[in-house]
C-alpha cells in the first residue's frame, strides 16, 4: 500500500459541521476519504483548464433519434476519431438515444469535441465530465 501524508486543517467548526453533514449525506465513511475526492476533482479541473493537458473523460449527449442528429453527430465523431476511446448507444425511447462517448486526448481538442456534439441540431443535452488519474497520460 502506498504511503499516505498527513496534514492538518483548521476551519470554523459551523463549516467542519456542514461539511460532516454533506459527506453524512454522501455515505462517505470518514472525512479523510471525502477531503481526498474533494482534492481530486480540484486537481482534474486544474488540468482540464491547461489545453495542452492529456486527460481523460467522458461526454454525454442526448438526442432525438428522427431528423439527422444521428448522422450529423456521427459524422463530428468521425473528425475526432483519434479523441474517441469507445462509444456507447443507448435507445432511451421511441424518440431519444443516449450516447456517452469515453474521451481521451488534450483538454483543449476534449472541450472543442463536446461543444461541437452539443451544438448538434437535435441534440437536446449535452455534459462533458471531466476526468484525471493525476499522472500523465501516455
Ligand atoms: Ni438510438
Amino acid at each position: 500500500m502506498e504511503q499516505l501524508a498527513r496534514f492538518g486543517v483548521s476551519m470554523a467548526p459551523e463549516l467542519l459541521e456542514q461539511f460532516d453533514a454533506l459527506i453524512a449525506e454522501k455515505g462517505y465513511a470518514n472525512r479523510s476519504e471525502a477531503i481526498r475526492d474533494l482534492i481530486r476533482g480540484a486537481v482534474a479541473e486544474r488540468r482540464w483548464e491547461d489545453e495542452q493537458s492529456e486527460v481523460a473523460g467522458a461526454i454525454c449527449i442526448i438526442y432525438d433519434h428522427h431528423g439527422n442528429a444521428g448522422r450529423l453527430v456521427a459524422d463530428t465523431q468521425h473528425e475526432a476519431y483519434r479523441s474517441i476511446v469507445s462509444t456507447t448507444h443507448v435507445h432511451l425511447s421511441h424518440d431519444s438515444c443516449l450516447e456517452v462517448l469515453v474521451v481521451k486526448g488534450r483538454a483543449g481538442e476534449l472541450r472543442s469535441l463536446a461543444d461541437a456534439v452539443t451544438r448538434v441540431k437535435g441534440v437536446k443535452f449535452g455534459r462533458l465530465i471531466l476526468g484525471t488519474t493525476g499522472e500523465n497520460l501516455p
